[in-house]
């Protein structure tokens, strides 16, 4: 795993924008999955100034999502759709028939889990993962004690996840359960990306890196892949 540390939010998110501009440079029909959330807000900020400026083709990749909110409807605002639209797909200009995130809606959850693997496996798999990083060590919706062994999956949430994530609705939500690519998919992909910024997160950055590789703290499976690179600013990096 690699450690990438740079001197602030900016700079750490124009380097992310950069690692996605050369995923697509290299190979313009890349399999993308991005997170949701705000770690990553400025990272599609910047990749959509420069999808623009310097007319970067997203027009042959597939977009793939990470997790959502079960029950909530791609309207909300809280929701991963939503953040996602607004955020990266519209700015950037990607059309939806490249899109494939989760029906949060669905009747039928492990049906739409089952879509989403055999999706992903039809796709060649996932070229390039750009994640965030809970407060409890989360990835996805991989809570503590996901297994590794897993794809996608519908999993019962955290009460820190149902705390934090009220944070991105207008008001008070019940957040009970999330659909999740798992962390197979996870050490499948060919390249995996976690960004933290701010002081709020070195403490669960310094156990990522440093502490044992266990299931209690999702992220630390990241050790175990080939390709993964840790980007930080110098606040999350500071434990
Ligand atoms: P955040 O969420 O980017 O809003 O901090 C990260 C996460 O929970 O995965």
């Amino acid at each position: 795993m690699q450690i990438s540390v740079y001197r602030d939010y900016q700079t750490l998110s124009f380097q992310a924008a950069d690692r996605i501009i050369e995923m697509v440079g290299q190979k313009p029909d890349a399999v993308l999955c991005l997170a949701a959330g705000d770690t990553p807000r400025l990272t599609y900020d910047t990749l959509a100034e420069r999808a623009a400026s310097e007319n970067i083709d997203f027009s042959q990749c597939t977009f793939v999502g990470l997790d959502e909110w079960v029950g909530i409807p791609p309207e909300n605002e809280g929701s991963c759709h939503y953040f996602l639209q607004k955020h990266l797909f519209e700015p950037v200009r990607i059309s939806s028939d490249q899109i494939h995130l989760f029906d949060a809606l669905t009747s039928d959850p492990d049906d739409e889990c089952r879509k989403m693997n055999q999706l992903i496996s039809t796709l060649g798999g996932i070229d390039l993962m750009l994640v965030g990083i809970g407060m409890n060590g989360h990835i996805g919706f991989n809570e503590p004690g996901a297994s590794p062994e897993r794809y996608a999956h519908v999993v019962n949430l955290d009460e820190a996840t149902q705390t934090v994530g009220q944070k991105y609705f207008r008001q008070p939500t019940v957040l009970r359960q999330g659909i999740t690519l798992g962390l197979k998919h996870l050490l499948e992909a060919r390249k995996v990306i976690l960004i933290a910024n701010g002081a709020k997160k070195a403490g669960v950055i310094k156990q990522t890196i440093e502490g044992p590789i266990t299931p209690e703290l999702p992220a630390t499976i990241l050790r175990m892949h080939r390709n993964s690179e840790v980007m930080l600013d110098e606040e999350a990096a500071s434990g």
